[in-house]
């Protein structure tokens, strides 16, 4: 992965705080900046839901920094901050039943928690804050594809979350001048991503089931449509908006997908022929709080960041379910 670099000028004079960092999507942002001689990255994670092995992989490699930590305490913010150009905040409890089963917590983590670490990026002096937005901040608007203006009433507490972080983005933007740019993402998948659990994503949940050969079972009739979306693409977004100097792209908020619908009966079936599998899925009840379709109009992210999402679902599939294929070991000893 990342044979390719998302950005033009070095980064061997940028210091980089990763939140989430021992997460999914996180660590892949901090395989790519190491694997690009990034002057340094930081991590911040409580470990909550991410992995201390997945930073073990890059142990030992002197620019690395990893923190321990409570994006909820002040004190830990501003150290983790501190000495920062960019931070590319990714920590928060994801998941829609999660957050319909615990609202507090994911209120807590995601908006007390997110208020703390624009705060200490402001104290700090950092130059660039961007953050992990959501697709679900699209709630209940019919409309597709999904463009960024346009967006209903949230559908769970998750989904408040991450629109109050847009809110406060803004705010902060205007009021303190602040540099900052926010992803909202559509169902990324790929490497490292945690099959394991009771608010696992529906893709590694299927590649788990196809490898230990039990069949999965999809919510509703599978019909669903969403725009999956290759994790490779999500850090080149990050990267893009880190690096981006055109002042019209601060600020904002884009959509973060790769502009294709699949259903999860296609994307399922792309898994078996992929896998050489025919198990065949079983049905259940349709989750609360989730919309029925979901595609992104990616052209704003395109034109201001320059995003340009390189890899398909299928090829990100073939990725995926080859590096779980390779990796079951270390995902059943990861702590
Ligand atoms: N994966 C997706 O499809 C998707 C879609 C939309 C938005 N997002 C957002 O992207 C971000 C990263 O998601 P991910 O899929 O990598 O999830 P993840 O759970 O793998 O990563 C989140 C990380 O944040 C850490 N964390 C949680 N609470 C913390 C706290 N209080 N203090 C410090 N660290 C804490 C976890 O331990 C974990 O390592 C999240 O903000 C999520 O809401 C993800």
């Amino acid at each position: 992965m990342y044979e390719t670099p998302f950005h033009e000028q070095p980064l061997d004079n940028i210091t980089f705080l990763v939140t989430g960092g021992a997460g999914f999507i996180g660590s892949n942002i901090v395989e790519y900046l190491l694997k690009y001689s990034v002057k340094k990255v930081r991590t911040l994670d409580n470990y909550s839901n991410g992995f201390r092995k997945n930073l073990a992989l890059f142990a030992g490699d002197s620019r690395l920094e990893i923190m321990d930590g409570d994006i909820r305490d002040a004190a830990v913010c501003a150290a983790a901050c501190a000495g920062v150009d960019v931070v590319l905040h990714e920590a928060a409890l994801g998941s829609v039943p999660r957050s319909i089963k615990d609202p507090v917590l994911t209120n807590d983590v995601n908006v007390g928690g997110f208020v703390q670490m624009l705060t200490a990026a402001k104290d700090a002096g950092v130059k660039r804050f961007v953050y992990a937005a959501s697709s679900s901040t699209y709630g209940d608007h019919p409309g597709l594809p999904k463009v960024e203006d346009r967006i209903g009433k949230p559908l769970s507490p998750y989904a408040v979350t991450k629109y109050a972080n847009e809110l406060y983005a803004d705010v902060f933007g205007r009021t303190y001048g602040m540099e900052i740019i926010g992803l909202r993402y559509f169902n990324i998948f790929g490497p490292r991503q945690d099959p394991g659990g009771a608010y696992a994503a529906v893709i590694p949940l299927f590649i788990d089931a196809i490898l230990q050969n039990q069949p999965p079972t999809l919510n509703g009739d599978g019909g669903q449509t969403r725009d999956f979306t290759f994790v490779e693409n999500c850090v080149q977004a990050n990267i893009r908006a880190a690096l981006v100097q055109n002042p019209a792209a601060l600020n904002q908020v884009y959509n973060i997908a790769v502009g294709d619908r699949t259903s999860l009966v296609e994307m399922y079936d792309i898994l078996r022929e992929e896998a050489g599998s025919d198990l065949a899925p079983k049905f259940g009840p349709d989750r609360a709080g989730d919309i029925r379709d979901s595609l992104a109009d990616i052209s704003k992210a395109n034109n201001l960041l320059g995003y340009d999402p390189k890899v398909r679902i299928r090829e990100g599939l073939r990725q995926t379910l080859e590096w779980f294929k390779a990796n079951q070991e270390f995902i059943q000893a990861r702590d």
